[in-house]
């Protein structure tokens, strides 16, 4: 099975923006941790990071015949973006939501998300670990749908 990992605007910067909300670990550092749990389930994975909505819109299109689902922090284009939203639901691939901090908990703009809705479920607050819970929920979800 194979997943597109896709990270939004500034997630590029994590390790030094907002370590209090997001920890120290930098997106490089995820992606490995990311790499090994997959090798793990048995999945493979691609990874896109952009700051451009256009980028990570056609970047979802260009891939979406290869992968079986998306592991996806949009960043701020979570509260924002209906291209984002249409492209995810144009993949007709089933998607998880994730941040890493507790989205809940802060200012009341980053409490809606425009897609949630149309993920599996969404993970939030767990910094790093959010990815992980959310790579581990996506494989059993695409065991479950495939019977292997
Ligand atoms: C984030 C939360 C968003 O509100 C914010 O704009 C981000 C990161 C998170 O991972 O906690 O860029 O998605």
């Amino acid at each position: 099975m194979r997943i597109g990992v896709l990270n939004g605007p500034k997630l590029n910067l994590l390790g030094e923006r907002d370590p209090q909300h997001y920890g120290t670990m930098t997106l490089s550092e995820i992606e490995e941790l990311l790499v090994e749990r997959a090798a793990e389930q048995g999945a493979e994975l691609c990874f896109f990071q952009s700051d451009d909505e256009g980028a990570i819109v056609e970047w979802i299109q260009t891939q979406a015949m290869s992968v079986d689902a998306w592991l996806v922090n949009a960043g701020a284009l979570t509260h924002t973006s209906v291209a984002l939203r249409d492209a995810l639901a144009a993949s007709a691939r089933p998607f998880v939501e994730v941040h890493l901090s507790n989205v809940f908990a802060r200012e009341p703009f980053r409490h809606t998300s425009v897609f949630s809705d149309l993920a599996i479920g969404v993970i939030a607050g767990f910094r790093a670990s959010s990815y992980t819970f959310g790579l581990e929920a996506l494989t059993s979800h695409l065991r479950e749908q495939t019977g292997v």
